[in-house]
């Protein structure tokens, strides 16, 4: 009778919150979860969600009913699961993934639904894949065209950076998933990444390398950040008092987790008191990890304080709740599914950018085409599967070529020939084989294999050369940079012959940003595809025979030479003795080539299209004093004067008259995307808020939009301005 007495006398005590505790009430508030469950957590247990236990997870809290937290690479879709403990595939049958564009090319369709979209599909794929933390959007600014991630970038601008950031985020955490903005911050090369110490003036800081950051913090509410491998004065930006204590978490309030890049901390002391709340992939054991029993050893002497602990146990528990780790994180979400191809193929499609196409040479129109030869290696090389952490393992990847030929393969002899491949290194113990990522023709020289192109290409209609870069070291890859800009493999020469054989030569460029074109005057057509993604043959392809109108915009300028880019021409990359010193400060990108008055071989913003765009009607009208609201509404009207549908991005620079600081001689501070009919016209509204004016006074420490003169230009590109106006602001305004 007693153990029956007993268990009733237990169920009658049992308050109701100890058999359903408010931490996993769903309907209750999250910091009350969040408190709740941090009170009931040992030490060793807040610990154990500080540190990786493996190399893309945080341990399970069983007693806890905390379960393993899994994150995972990275900006362009769901990353291959890699081992526990190394960078070895973990070689699993159902981690195949979407695989997107990559950043650049998202950038480049400056269409911030779209990013939105993308965003949600790497989203929905997560929680397929049972990730709770998404390791992008990688948003770094562009500050040397050598950066071997410039393709996973968005470009060289601030806002357009921003505005991309945010609707990428947007989309990803509505899907229950947590982005992880990248790399916070400085990031800017790969050379010397992990100890580059990066110093620049405060307003170079503020008014071109944080705003992304700010943006995916202040707007889109991102939910994580990954501190960068560099230094930035002085200090790892993983353990950096400035930017984490006082900007990050300060200023702007930041109210999720900073973890560190893999290996990125260094010290216990800095990661504890400079802001850290996550360490991922340092070389030790994981119980040895910096914030694990060096920090552990740390509390109990009272070297550090709990509240300390607290604060990081806290946001990590946070970001868990915010994506459902305790209400069925692993239900939900979507793999590989059509929709998300389409959206990656809608992407490829508005992301490529028409550099050139004289005499109308393109659409190339697939019912008088006969025959056609595609040349190249990269019109048959894959790049999705390689990159380095952005890398993804699709289910396919439709290459050029496999577009080309779906696309006119019916109606036209589509021949190909290889023209120009990567040297494989002949090593005696293992012959080199093709695979996807190097197609390669055995026994076949360099030259024979560019005669053999030549020839080809005189017997065609149309020749198209797929060139570029790829993901191999010192090209768009992770952990090195470009050396130059020029194209490798005697693609140079292959193009002025191939041009010289047949003058209807198109070119297209898979690359991760600008290379050198000598021969450009050579060819009618030239269209910048970036990496297109897995349905980046299809879209090519549609954009080649006019099922695609291109309205992509360059989001970085195309210099003529690399020593017209700011970096260069101040000698001011890559560093001297372990130290950068953003001399160009402001003038990053067209900021530069407009101030220094240099001609870019093709501008920022510039992408044309296969119709013609009049611009029209500009109007100013005032919007307010600016108190959160717009303070002046651009409007103007887009004609299509075409006989093509297309979208134009209409872009608004802002430039002020007596600026009491130096500033940029123009800045974007607003664009939108339009589509117009053939032989019809839209109306764009551009609202400018205060930022749009404003400048960072260092002295100050905020933002000054000071009252005085501004024009408003309007144009296609940053060197096309169409419509410009006057506006005045009444007053100066000072804010944070
Ligand atoms: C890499 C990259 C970072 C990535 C991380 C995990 O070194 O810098 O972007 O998310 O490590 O793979």
């Amino acid at each position: 009778l007693a153990p029956i007495v007993a268990l009733i006398l237990a169920f009658a005590s049992a308050s109701p919150a100890q058999d359903h505790p408010v931490y996993l009430d769903a309907s209750q508030p999250v910091e009350a979860r969040v408190e709740d469950l941090l009170g009931r957590m040992t030490v060793e247990e807040k610990i154990a969600v500080i540190h990786a236990d493996t190399k893309f997870s945080t341990a399970p809290i069983p007693r806890l009913g905390i379960p393993r937290r899994w994150m995972s690479d990275g900006p362009f879709g769901v990353r291959e699961d890699i081992k526990s403990d190394s960078w070895r595939a973990a070689e699993h049958t159902d981690d195949y993934s979407t695989g997107m564009p990559c950043g650049l090319g998202l950038a480049a369709t400056w269409n911030v639904e779209l990013a939105h979209d993308y965003g949600q599909v790497i989203g929905e794929e997560a929680r397929k894949r049972g990730k709770q933390i998404m390791l992008g959007p990688a948003i770094n600014i562009q500050r040397t065209p050598l950066c071997g991630r410039n393709f996973e970038y968005m470009g060289e601008d601030p806002w357009l950076t921003s505005r991309m950031a945010v609707g990428f985020i947007q989309g990803e955490q509505g899907q229950g998933v947590a982005s992880c903005v990248k790399h916070f911050m400085a990031n800017n090369q790969e050379l010397h990444r992990g100890t580059i110490d990066v110093e620049m003036d405060e307003r170079t800081l503020r008014e071109i390398y944080l705003p992304g950051f700010r943006a995916a913090v202040r707007e889109a509410g991102v939910l994580s950040i990954m501190g960068a491998y560099n230094k930035f004065r002085g200090q790892h930006c993983a353990e950096n008092d400035y930017l984490i204590n006082k900007v990050l978490k300060g200023e702007w309030g930041f109210k999720g987790l900073v973890m560190t890049d893999w290996g990125a901390a260094h010290n216990t002391r800095e990661a504890a008191m400079n802001g850290l709340d996550l360490e991922m992939g340092t070389d030790k054991p994981f119980d040895q990890y910096y914030l694990a029993a060096p920090f552990l050893d740390g509390i109990r002497t009272g070297q550090f304080g709990m509240s300390l602990l607290d604060d990081k146990a806290r946001r990590n528990l946070r970001v868990m709740f915010l994506t459902h780790m305790f209400d069925g994180s692993a239900e939900g979400g979507s793999l590989n599914t059509p929709e998300h191809q389409a959206t990656a193929r809608a992407v490829a499609e508005e992301a490529m950018v028409l550099l050139k196409n004289q005499g109308d040479i393109l659409p190339l129109d697939a019912g008088k085409i006969k025959s056609l030869v595609v040349i190249g290696q990269n019109a048959v090389r894959k790049f999705e599967h390689s990159g380095g952490s952005s890398e993804i393992k699709t289910m396919y990847e439709v290459t050029p070529l496999e577009g080309i030929v779906t696309r006119v393969g019916g109606s036209a002899n589509v021949n190909f020939s290889m023209g120009y491949a990567q040297p494989v290194e002949n090593r005696p113990d293992r012959p080199p084989t093709a695979t996807p990522e190097m197609p390669r023709t055995a026994e076949i020289s360099p030259a024979d294999m560019a005669d053999r192109a030549v020839a080809a290409a005189g017997q065609a209609d149309v020749a198209i050369i797929v060139a570029g870069l790829n993901h191999s070291r010192h090209m768009d890859t992770e952990g090195s940079d470009r050396l130059d800009l020029k194209l490798p493999y005697g693609q140079d020469d292959l193009i002025q012959r191939v041009a010289s054989a047949n003058p209807r030569t198109i070119v297209v460029l898979i690359s991760g940003g600008a290379v050198e074109m000598d021969w450009l005057d050579r060819v009618p057509a030239v269209v910048q595809a970036w990496y297109p993604g897995m349905e980046g043959g299809n879209a090519l392809a549609g954009v080649l025979f006019g099922d695609v109108n291109p309205s992509g915009k360059l989001p970085c300028t195309f210099p003529r030479h690399l020593m017209d880019s700011p970096a260069h021409a101040l000698h001011a990359y890559p560093g001297v003795d372990g130290v950068e010193t953003y001399t160009e400060g402001l003038l990053v990108g067209y900021r530069w080539f407009d101030a220094k008055q240099i001609e870019p071989l093709f501008p920022f913003g510039f992408g044309l299209s296969y119709t013609h765009f009049d611009y029209s009607g500009l109007k100013l009208t005032g919007g307010g004093n600016g108190a959160g609201g717009p303070v002046v509404n651009v409007q103007c009207d887009i004609a299509n004067r075409g006989a093509r549908d297309g979208m134009e991005v209409v872009q608004v620079y802002v430039q002020e008259a007596n600026p009491r600081l130096p500033r940029p001689p123009k800045e974007l501070k607003g664009f939108a995307k339009v589509w117009v009919r053939a032989g019809e016209q839209e109306t764009v509204f551009i609202p400018l808020d205060l930022t749009a004016f404003a400048y960072y006074d260092p002295d100050e420490k905020g933002w000054i939009a000071q009252k005085d003169d501004y024009t408003i230009l309007v144009g296609s590109s940053s060197r096309d301005v169409r419509l410009r106006s006057n506006w005045t602001l009444p007053q100066t305004t000072h804010f944070n």
